[in-house]
């Protein structure tokens, strides 16, 4: 969850760690530190909060260093504060390191260790592991040993970085389950949980993976086994250019990805759809093309906005390809001993590719034979790498913790992906045809529905201080109540739930009176009237109706007579209908937490990439 970076070479380390602490906060911010080495003496500089109390500290400061790190926290064990900060020392004071993960063996060393006459200030499982480096090093007088002993004895998982003034001149990097990525570049090497930190200063990237270290000076870099074993890697290009992670006039990030997202789908499509056969081309999967023909069962798995785009790509693959899909919550498929044969195909959504929970389903899915994929944003990602084939969504990096733009472009994925099973099926050529035509009108649809921002901001303002909302959607529009209710969740802090609409008698109409918002996907399909019932069993209890509907649709009387608020949708076929009707609500969770005055792309208590399960 944490985002850590660090640096060697010929800078002043204070000023690219306090860059880099930027372009990772959205991984943790509910502290922040750094440690460098001053003329041979380390100096730790900490404090809770966001990354800017941390830059008062420091600009009063005076250091200079050509080493170092910082850490940008999400807290796992010990309240934010500035003791549970990141850096954490070892007894002696002479060892630092940063941290991202989880020791989960910390309870039984910080006994073992205490027992040995050692101590600690902090709450934290790092400072466990900092003092146990340290134990190991009065022995080995070694920090790369020492880091390997005590990184081998180590339960859980880990993206670390050590410095010491021992040994001034080196940082020794590891990692198991967290991101960590070696930028290489001119007499200077970086190394951070998150390419975003690197692109300033190089496109050449090295990706350890599990249970290996990098150990870097100023001149050199070496990668090994925590086995000992010396190994060589292929360097990779970051995809990323530094524009993408500016804020381009916008507020915040979340609207300015909330906007991009023509641009995004367009990116997603490009060059995937032929037009005069209606077939697809995924590149990515040519070398499984044989095994997705013989599927028998496709599970599709993830966390959050992801596993939500899994149930909106369970109804398209099963209507598209005619292949039994089933949706999991990444943490609870790799803990329950799921059924799986060779003839399954597991895929999972990913917007960070890095999320602990979906990473560990897997590799759950490949030591039982299965056929992975990933739908992944970030390129070279943990999951990218962990999977036998996939696709990639070109949609740029999501910086706001609210994720926007992924989720459209992770629906579209898996619409090319249900149409390109389908095509090797059941679908026609006419039907392929008449679908590739409609994804392709999406990009300029989307920018139909992004000129009533103001429109909605006005709704938005009505109902900011509604402590609860419902909504509701039925077939395809289901998911997208769920997604609808999560974003205004985490952004505004507002209490939200998304329900199947005939779910609702079921219970929650007992939730339903005046001061009750309900919004409704009252979209153009086959259901429409059905959702109309339900709508009327709302207005019954006198809820207050804000529905989403399709432009020209002759059934919209209903809505103009029932609905306080109406926002029109452009009109699509029933299987992209998700991709345009979540705008609407991406921009009213937006405004409404505009209203509220939250922190939008920061809420508290999240992280964007969720590193630990
Ligand atoms: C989305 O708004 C959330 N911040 C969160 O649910 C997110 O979708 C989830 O953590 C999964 O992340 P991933 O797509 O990077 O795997």
């Amino acid at each position: 969850m944490c985002g850590i970076i660090g640096y060697i070479g010929n800078r002043n380390a204070i000023d690219v760690l306090m860059h880099g602490l930027k372009r990772v906060e959205y991984r943790g911010y509910d502290s922040a530190g750094i440690s460098i080495i001053e003329n041979n003496k380390l100096v730790t500089i900490k404090k809770s909060g966001k990354l800017t109390e941390l830059y008062k500290v420091i600009s009063h400061s005076n250091h200079f260093s050509n080493i170092g790190f910082g850490h940008t926290r999400w807290a796992t064990h010990g309240e934010p504060n500035d003791i549970n900060a990141h850096p954490h020392l070892d007894n002696s004071g002479k060892i630092s390191i940063v941290h991202n993960g989880i020791i989960e063996n910390c309870a039984i060393l910080k006994d073992l260790l205490l027992k040995q006459g050692y101590t600690f200030k902090s709450e934290t499982d790092t400072e466990v592991l900092a003092v146990y480096i340290g134990s190991i090093y009065e022995k080995t007088k070694d920090l790369t040993e020492a880091t390997r002993l005590a990184l081998s004895n180590i339960v859980g998982t880990f993206g670390l970085l050590v410095i010491s003034e021992y040994e001034p001149d080196k940082i020794v990097g590891a990692r198991r389950g967290s991101p960590l990525v070696l930028g290489i570049g001119q007499n200077e090497y970086i190394l951070a949980s998150d390419q975003t930190a690197i692109v300033d200063y190089t496109k050449r990237v090295i990706y350890p993976d599990d249970d290996e270290m990098v150990i870097v000076t100023k001149d050199n870099y070496i990668l090994k086994t925590l086995d000992n074993i010396e190994i060589n890697k292929k360097e990779s290009t970051i995809d990323l250019e530094l524009k993408q992670l500016e804020k381009k006039g916008f507020e915040h990030f979340m609207l300015k990805e909330i906007f991009e997202q023509g641009e995004t789908i367009e990116n997603a499509t490009r060059g995937r759809m032929i037009f005069d056969t209606g077939n697809i081309k995924l590149g990515g999967l040519t070398e499984v093309t044989d095994k997705l023909r013989k599927a028998r069962r496709i599970i599709l798995t993830g966390c959050g906005t992801s596993w939500h785009s899994a149930l909106v790509g369970e109804y398209m693959i099963e209507s598209l390809a005619g292949i039994p899909v089933e949706v999991e919550y990444a943490s609870e498929f790799r803990y329950r001993n799921p059924i799986l044969s060779e003839e399954d195909i597991v895929i999972a959504i990913s917007q960070s590719g890095e999320t602990a929970d979906t990473l560990e389903a897997i590799r759950e899915a490949k030591r039982k034979g299965c056929t992975t994929l990933g739908i992944v944003n970030i390129v070279g990602s943990s999951i990218a790498r962990a999977t036998d084939a996939g696709v990639y969504l070109h949609a740029g990096p999501e910086i706001g913790v609210a994720s926007t733009k992924a989720f459209t472009s992770q629906i579209t994925i898996l619409l090319l992906l249900a149409l390109y099973l389908g095509r090797m099926n059941n679908i026609s050529q006419m039907d392929g045809i008449r679908i590739v035509n409609e994804i392709k009108l999406l990009p300029k649809k989307i920018n139909t529905i992004l000129q009533q921002a103001p429109s909605i901001q006005k709704i938005a303002k009505q109902y900011a201080n509604s402590p609860n909302f419902l909504y509701l959607g039925r077939g395809y529009n289901y998911p997208i109540a769920l997604e609808g209710a999560l974003k205004l969740k985490e952004i505004s802090y507002v209490h939200a739930e998304g329900y199947p609409a005939a779910e609702m008698k079921h219970g929650p109409l007992a939730l339903i009176d005046e001061n009750m918002p309900v919004v409704v996907l009252a979209t153009k399909d086959d259901i429409f009237d059905k959702l109309c019932s339900n709508i009327e069993e709302v207005k019954a209890r006198k809820g207050k109706i804000i529905a989403i509907a399709t432009e020209g649709n002759t059934g919209n009387k209903v809505l103009e007579d029932k609905a306080e608020h109406i926002i029109y949708i452009p009109e699509t076929s029933n299987i992209i209908t998700p991709i345009l009707s979540i705008i609407p609500l991406q921009l009213l969770a937006y405004y409404i937490a505009l209203e509220r005055g939250t922190e939008i792309d920061t809420p508290r208590h999240l992280a964007k990439s969720v590193t630990v399960e």
